[in-house]
């Protein structure tokens, strides 16, 4: 079929409701996406609309009017909750979900018992449902399952010879589709959110619910209220993976990935291939740009894709809404407590391992530090340890940290006693003022159970020779005090069986070790 390219003027419009009087399909923009209409009260044409789609049939669709009354014939009651919408609304990017009437067929419903109804604000969508003489049965006018269509160009893209015309209107205000709103039950309930935000609608009618799915995903044995919710949405070809962190942590976290494309703010300091939806603080223009941004990462070839998160609330919900299926509910979440383990053999490389995390964004908490923290002039620790190790350790209030060492490190015994003081305290400490995401750098981290607030641990680990060199270039000792040293940790086993992932030093790129544990982790 040949598809013809229409301009909004009045002769094309004219042109293109007579195409829907006679049954033909036209696509055309809404103020919220482009929409493929029937005539809605043609069960064949309505099922051409599924089949140019690949849309399956339980699916409904959104029927589009011209004028507030034109519902009457549409539903079997415009209850005062609807007249209260309608009245405060129409013509909005607000659908309304009723009790059909016997006047719409299963093609539109779905074979439900309901319909859902639209009065577009946009000019040329009205001008089309008058030319038409008819409502119009429209979904969003993408293939199923693709990002809906704001531009002309993109449904030319997924609709050309698969329908009859495409009027070539401006690009879409809002961005994102309607409010669905269902009145079919008692209590209202948000099935889809859009412009038209929660608070506006408790605005006019009070309590409004917002289905569960709409912030979540579904469990596979959930019957959805609204059919459309448990199909793949707004799936560009790229893998999408939506990063909930504030700009600063995105920024880092997005920078150290290879092969892969930032979904961004406008402003985001961003070093890798970037494609940016709208601005940090503006929900409206988020939902303007965000389904033309997915087609545009498809058009730029990315594989896989890191989204900043949008705010949930407002118009923010639904941008939220849309993202978060196109990334099929993958989300990391680095503002989430997200403590890495780090540990190792001394002298692998430990140190080197922690400031490329830390470059990376990540707090990095280190044990020696928090060690010395807790001993503090004063500190509750110091007279447990007096009472262990004798009162003279302590001198007018602070740690003789020589002293204690040398009574500690005396024997085995010691040495567990002072750690059985010393670690719960530290790891105490670690969790009150972790900021996440974080590093645990923990020589110790397996002996003293740190590994246990762990969500991974990685060990370092290196060749003897290597190991031995450091340690006499670091400390200033010989080969053999090194040596010395080295026996009195664990052995390579011990960490390899310990910990979730190991980095070895032995001379390969050890930052590409950590990206690609990185990557299967995060
Ligand atoms: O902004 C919009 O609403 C756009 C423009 C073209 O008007 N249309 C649109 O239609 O987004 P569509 O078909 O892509 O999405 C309609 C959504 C689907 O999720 C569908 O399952 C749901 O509304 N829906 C339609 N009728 C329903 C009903 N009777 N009960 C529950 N959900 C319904
Ligand atoms: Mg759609």
């Amino acid at each position: 079929m040949e598809t013809r390219l229409l301009s909004a003027s009045e002769y094309d419009i004219a042109l293109a409701g007579k195409i829907i009087a006679d049954g033909g399909l036209v696509a055309f923009p809404t103020e919220t996406v482009y929409g493929l209409g029937a005539n809605a009260f043609d069960e064949a044409a309505v099922k051409k609309i599924y089949a140019a789609k690949g849309r399956p049939s339980d699916n409904p669709l959104i029927v589009h009017i011209a004028e507030k009354d034109d519902i009457i014939p549409l539903v079997k009651q415009v209850t005062p909750k609807a007249q209260a919408l309608i009245d405060a609304f129409f013509p909005a990017p607000l659908t309304i979900i009723l009790p059909k009437s016997e006047k719409i067929g299963n093609a539109v419903s779905g074979g439900l018992d309901t319909v859902a109804v639209r009065m577009p604000q946009n000019g040329t969508a009205r001008a089309l449902i008058k030319a038409s003489g008819v409502p119009i049965a429209a979904p969003s006018a993408n293939t199923s399952g693709a990002p809906s269509p704001t531009k002309a160009k993109r449904v030319i893209e997924d609709m050309d010879g698969k329908i009859d015309a495409v009027i070539c209107g401006e690009d879409c205000d809002f961005g994102v589709e309607s409010t669905v709103v269902s009145l079919a039950g008692e209590i209202p309930v948000i099935l889809r959110p859009g412009a038209v935000t929660k608070e506006m609608l408790e605005a006019v009618i009070g309590r409004v619910e917002v289905a569960p799915s709409v912030l979540e995903g579904m469990a596979e044995n959930e019957i959805a209220p609204s059919p459309g919710m448990k199909y793949k949405h707004y799936s560009p070809k790229a893998e999408i993976i939506l990063v909930n962190a504030p700009k600063k942590r995105y920024e880092k976290f997005v920078n150290s990935r290879k092969n892969a494309f930032a979904l961004c703010f406008e402003g985001d300091c961003v070093d890798i291939p970037k494609v940016t939806y709208g601005k940090e603080n503006d929900d409206l223009s988020q939902a303007r740009e965000i389904f033309d941004a997915l087609r545009v990462l498809d058009d730029l070839g990315a594989k896989k894709v890191y989204a900043r998160v949008p705010r949930k609330s407002g118009v923010g919900m639904a941008v939220y809404n849309r993202l978060i299926r196109a990334a099929a509910f993958r989300v990391i979440d680095l503002e989430q407590p997200f403590l890495l383990g780090l540990t190792g053999q001394t002298g692998a490389g430990k140190g080197f391992v922690g400031e490329y995390l830390k470059s990376l964004g990540f707090n990095v908490l280190d044990t020696d530090v928090y060690a010395r923290r807790v001993c503090k002039k004063n500190s509750p620790i110091l007279s447990v340890l007096a009472a262990e190790f004798g009162k003279d350790i302590i001198v007018n209030g602070e740690l003789d940290r020589a002293l204690l060492a040398k009574r500690a490190f005396l024997n085995k015994q010691n040495t567990e006693r002072l750690n059985s003081i010393m670690h719960p305290a530290i790891i105490a400490l670690c969790k009150k003022e972790a900021v996440f995401p974080a590093v645990l750098d923990a020589p110790l981290l397996f002996e003293c159970g740190a590994n246990e607030l762990c969500f991974k641990t990685i060990a370092v680990l290196a060749p003897e020779k290597t190991r031995v060199e450091r340690i006499m270039r670091r400390d200033g000792i010989t080969a053999q005090q090194a040596l010395l040293r080295m026996s009195a940790q664990k052995n390579e086993e011990f960490y390899k069986s310990n910990s979730d992932f190991t980095v070895i030093n032995d001379g390969r790129d050890i930052k590409n070790q950590i990206n690609n544990i990185l990557e299967e982790i995060l």
